[in-house]
């Protein structure tokens, strides 16, 4: 079986690119193996320059989460307002003080690296395993049907409705869930629903909550490889932290946005559920992750989902038969994430499944 997680890597034509070894399991042996690395394989070149793609920086939308839990009421409708701004400008913001301890967070990303850092005979256990298996691992985001590979390796854990995983406390899922599910609140109310509405609709109490260790080694040609490509989420808000070494660029009204964010903060986006649960009115935002030829980056992005059983579909209360007509067709959460992890990752391509023609 073991076999089977290793991707073959191809000796590259030009005389001065490395020699690979015979077969790489990840990015970060790859980068290990061959210390003296100028030039990437040809299998991850993913852009013939994307140093021409127009980068720029903005402001994003910041929102301060204790105004949501503790604030008076007035502030609370203040910042549900705000909320629902950043989520139908941007699909993208930041939240502060959400009060999870900066040494829990910390905690995390040294777990994660902890993980990578692992042999490759240490971690074969989970290589390798089906997009339903709750603990796997690898290289790219499916390298069993990619053609070009992502400079990325990954670990995924399933950490809710059952908690799994290899060796870690639950503190910071359970923590991360709590301000998911109260962000959640107020984006009920911002699109005029009950402040309990996608907590009951979504049953969130059993929602599926999948933690994603992302590991982007040095790259020695950032400009020709990328991290992850644009994609949206699948769930219905993903959080998501860093160790402050940029790299993830959002779209944003055609243009691809810096993201810098600020210490202590989650970066939050709108997963593909919470688009078709608003009916479009809140967009899963287009976002990718860039790689440098410096330093490694370790991100943890944390998704939030209905429960798998629920069959998401445009929320009637937002729809109205003459002027906003239902743009998505229901589909069990479990069946649109199993398509979304188990295919090539591009763009909106599995929220394209669902929209009504
Ligand atoms: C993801 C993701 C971006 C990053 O894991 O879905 O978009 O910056 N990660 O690592
Ligand atoms: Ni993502």
């Amino acid at each position: 079986m073991a076999a089977k997680s290793q991707i073959l890597v191809e000796t590259p034509s030009s005389a001065s690119s490395l020699t690979p070894p015979m077969s790489i399991s990840c990015v970060k042996e790859l980068v290990e193996s061959n210390t003296l690395i100028t030039s990437i394989p040809s299998n991850y070149i993913f852009s013939t320059n994307l140093s021409d793609d127009q980068v720029v920086t903005e402001e994003l939308p910041i929102i301060d989460f204790s105004l949501l839990t503790s604030g008076s009421p007035d502030q609370r409708s203040k910042i549900v307002h705000e909320l629902g701004k950043a989520c139908q400008d941007w699909g993208f913001f930041m939240v502060i003080n959400h009060g999870v301890p900066e040494n829990l967070r910390e905690e995390m990303l040294n777990a994660c690296q902890r993980f990578f850092d692992l042999t490759e005979e240490e971690k074969r256990e989970y290589a390798g395993k089906h997009v339903t298996d709750p603990i796997r691992c690898g290289t790219s985001f499916n390298a069993s049907v990619e053609k070009v590979f992502f400079w990325r390796d990954f670990l995924k854990v399933f950490v809710h409705p059952e908690f799994h995983s290899p060796g870690k406390p639950p503190g910071f899922s359970k923590r991360t869930r709590q301000v998911a599910i109260e962000l959640l609140k107020g984006i009920s109310e911002s699109l005029g629903l009950q402040e309990y509405y996608i907590d009951n609709e979504m049953k969130l109490e059993k929602g599926f909550q999948i933690l994603a260790g992302n590991l982007y080694p040095p790259c020695p040609e950032p400009e020709l490889a990328m991290g992850m490509p644009p994609h949206s989420d699948h769930g219905l808000l993903t959080l998501l932290i860093d160790n402050c070494i940029g790299g993830l660029q959002i779209q944003h009204k055609g243009k691809w946005v810096q993201v810098n964010s600020l210490p202590n903060s989650f970066l939050v986006n709108i997963g593909d559920h919470l688009e078709i649960l608003s009916n479009g009115k809140y967009k899963s935002v287009l976002h990718r992750a860039k790689v440098n030829d410096k330093t490694t980056r370790v991100s943890l992005a944390i998704a939030h989902g209905p429960s798998l059983d629920t069959v998401v579909s445009p929320a009637p209360e937002l729809l109205n038969s003459e002027s906003n007509k239902p743009a998505y067709s229901g589909m069990k959460y479990r069946d649109y994430m199993e398509l979304q992890q188990g295919s090539v990752l591009n763009e909106k391509t599995s929220l394209d499944r669902v929209r009504v023609k």
